[in-house]
This record gives structure tokens, C-alpha cells and sequence, in this order.
């Protein structure tokens, strides 16, 4: 039995969360009795470790400029060291408002209006947003669907390739679809960026929450050779259920990479929010390992639940996660559109989930549902599925 609790549901309603306070205005689906499945954030409190530190900080009551990022470089060292088997120095770090706004800095600093980036979908719909509205062009590779699975083709990506890449944004893990990348895939991967010349940007945000038996490998360690063009962007945000913090980060090592962004960060006047750094340091601790070590059970607890009960209804199909609390549900056996499996969700379920195609190609016939929440949740969405689509049975 875990001493932490992940089965209490924090009802967020009218707090200012976007979770639960959006839903209606974005999917139609009013909070009363909706379930909010879908952007990532979780239902049940962060560490204890982490609202500690917050209420002491609350304690002294006083709220000014911070300085001496050294302990909060220290944790994340010795998170990537202990948790990832990745040693970086503390100066390698540079924090950002988030990972968002981490990537929407990369695409600034590496290229210009009117070049081109490339992704790999399906995959985190805010990198072709963000790229998008920087004026550059995105020049998207569809990863290939192997049954369950996703699989890289870099003959195809390279034939996509325009000759006006200057960034290789990747997602590592995959959101969606929870893949794990080899280290001989992400090799493949760094070679690629090196072969045309890209600033390789790993976005490794979900990398903590990964299932037993899987093995995470940040690029960093699978491919050191690529270190010259690489930018690991990492946060505690998606881990520890504090993204309303804004606080992410940067790892570079090569030091004319981190030159080019601490500039930028110099130029734009950026300086972090003292509470998220605060907050971040606690978490990344052994008390805060020990927590996450439960969240893990607890949401290899609640997917197989999920994945038991939608795998149930014939035609839907929730691909195996290897990691994220973010399942990937695939309709196309229903024979369905879009409008129609997304609507009977929305209006009949009366679950707000993530629309596949906002992922980009292959995302066509999915959706994404967020299961960081209760198991009594999960249950009540599968059950609200299964009556939604009841007649598939
Ligand atoms: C892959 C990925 N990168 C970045 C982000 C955004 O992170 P932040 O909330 O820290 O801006 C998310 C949020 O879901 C994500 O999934």
C-alpha cells in the first residue's frame, strides 16, 4: 500500500485551472458533470516534498527577487544522474517560463523567418503552432504505424527535407503514443540532424513517467558524438503536476549553443519565477523520487484499466503505453469519422479529450485521453465509452 494518496480527486472547479475551468468554452463539455481528459495536467495534489516547500516559502511571507541558482542546479544534476544515468554539469542550465516557451526560444535563436523545422508526427501539437507562428515553415515527417506501434522512416523524412531546415525538433518520449526511442533509434536520429546540418532540440519533459519493464534513454547518453548541436529541454512540470509554475529548462552543452541562448535570455530580460525554483528543487530530491516511484504505480494501475475496458468496445483500439500518463486511442476500426467518434465522445461520453489530428498526420482517427486522475475516474470514462459506443458491442 503507497503512503501517498493518487485516488483523492482534487475537484479544481472554478480555481482558474484550464483543465477544468476551459473545458466548456473549448470542447462544449460543462464542467458539472464532465470529465476533463485532456490537456496534461493531473487530478491528485503534487508531492508532498514539493507543497512543502511552497508553504514555507508562504511562511516567511515575503516574496522578493531571487538569487543563487546553485542548489536549484544541483537537484536537476542529480536528477539526470540518479533517475537517467545522465551526468551534466550545473552551468550546463538554463531556465526557461516553461518547456513551451523553451522550444518557442530554440525556434528563435536557430532560425530565422521563412526557414523551415522539422517534427516527427504524430506528436505534441504545439511544436507546429509555435513554429508556425514564429514564421517559419514546418516541414512535417509522419512516422510510420507498425500494428501498435510507431516506427522511424528516415529515408522518407529525408526526402521531405526542402533545404530550408536549420532545427530537428524531437519528442522524446513520444506525446502522444507514450514510444520510448531506442538509443540506437535516437543515434539514427542525431545522424540525421548532422547529416543536414539541423540544431537537434530534444524535448524530453515526459521522460519520469515511464512503465516497469521500459528503460528511458536520454538523447544526450544515446548519441554524446551529436553534443555539438544538441539542446535537451526538460522540466518537472509534467512529473510533479506543476506546470501552472512555468518553470523549464534548457540543458546545452556545447558551450557557442549555450552562448546563443543565454544572450538571448540576457536580451529579453528573462528571470524565473522564485516559487517554481523552488518548488522544482524540492521535488527533485529522494523524497520526491519516492513519490513519483508511486504516481507510476498508480498509473500503470489506472491504464490497464482504461486500455482493459476501451480495448473492450469493438473497433478501439488504446495503443500500449511504454510511458506518459497519455493514452492514444485509435477509432479507425468503428469505420467512423472523425466528427462522429469525436462528437459521440463529447456529447454522449461528455469527456473533453485531445483531438488526434491537432497532432498532426497519423492523427487522423485518434484521440488523447489524459488518465492522471483517480481510478474511480478512469472507470466512470471507460464505463461512459462503452455506453457511448454501445453499439459496437
Ligand atoms: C512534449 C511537450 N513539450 C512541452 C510541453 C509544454 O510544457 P510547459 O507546460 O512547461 O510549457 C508539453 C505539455 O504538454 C509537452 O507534452
Amino acid at each position: 500500500m503507497s503512503r501517498f494518496d493518487f485516488d483523492t480527486f482534487i475537484d479544481r472547479r472554478g480555481t482558474h485551472s484550464s483543465k477544468w475551468d476551459m473545458m466548456e468554452t473549448l470542447f462544449g463539455v460543462p464542467a458539472e458533470d464532465g470529465l476533463a481528459m485532456w490537456t496534461a495536467d493531473s487530478d491528485y495534489p503534487t508531492a508532498p516534498c514539493v507543497s512543502a516547500a511552497v508553504r514555507a516559502a508562504a511562511n516567511v511571507g515575503v516574496f522578493g527577487y531571487f538569487a543563487d541558482y546553485g542548489a536549484y542546479n544541483d537537484a536537476i544534476a542529480w536528477w539526470m544522474r540518479t533517475r537517467h544515468g545522465w551526468t551534466i554539469e550545473p552551468d550546463w542550465i538554463l531556465t526557461t517560463q516553461g518547456l513551451g516557451n523553451a522550444i518557442a526560444l530554440c525556434i528563435d535563436v536557430w532560425s530565422d523567418p521563412g526557414d523551415a523545422v522539422v517534427i516527427f508526427s504524430p506528436v505534441y501539437h504545439e511544436f507546429s503552432r509555435k513554429i508556425e507562428r514564429a514564421g517559419r515553415v514546418v516541414t512535417e515527417c509522419p512516422l510510420a504505424r507498425e500494428g501498435d506501434r510507431y516506427e522511424l522512416d528516415l529515408d522518407d523524412a529525408q526526402r521531405r527535407l526542402t533545404g530550408k531546415e536549420k532545427i530537428l525538433i524531437w519528442c522524446s518520449p513520444q506525446n502522444p503514443s507514450g514510444r520510448i526511442w531506442t538509443a540506437a533509434e535516437l543515434r539514427a536520429v542525431a545522424a540525421f540532424a548532422a547529416q543536414n546540418g539541423l540544431v537537434l532540440i530534444s524535448d524530453e519533459v515526459h521522460h519520469d513517467l515511464v512503465y516497469p519493464g521500459e528503460t528511458f534513454v536520454p538523447m544526450a547518453v544515446a548519441a554524446p558524438e551529436a553534443a555539438g548541436r544538441m539542446v535537451i529541454a526538460t522540466a518537472a512540470s509534467k512529473t510533479f503536476n506543476i506546470a501552472g509554475q512555468k518553470t523549464g529548462n534548457l540543458i546545452i552543452a556545447d558551450p557557442k549553443l549555450r552562448a546563443d541562448m543565454a544572450t538571448r535570455l540576457r536580451a529579453l530580460d528573462y528571470s524565473p519565477n522564485a516559487l517554481g525554483l523552488k518548488m522544482v528543487t524540492a521535488a527533485y530530491s529522494p523524497d520526491g523520487a519516492l513519490w513519483v516511484d508511486a504516481q507510476i504505480a498508480h498509473l500503470d494501475s489506472v491504464r490497464r484499466m482504461f486500455d482493459a475496458g476501451v480495448n473492450a468496445i469493438p473497433g478501439i483500439r488504446s495503443l500500449p503505453l511504454q510511458s506518459t500518463y497519455l493514452a492514444w486511442v485509435d477509432f479507425s476500426g468503428t469505420g467512423m469519422e472523425f466528427d462522429e467518434f469525436n462528437a459521440r465522445t463529447r456529447d454522449i461520453a461528455r469527456i473533453a479529450a485531445s483531438p488526434g489530428p491537432d497532432f498532426g498526420k497519423g492523427g487522423e482517427s485518434f484521440l488523447r485521453f489524459n488518465l492522471a486522475t483517480t481510478h474511480d475516474r478512469v472507470s466512470e470514462a471507460v464505463e461512459r465509452l462503452q455506453r457511448a459506443f454501445a453499439d459496437l458491442q
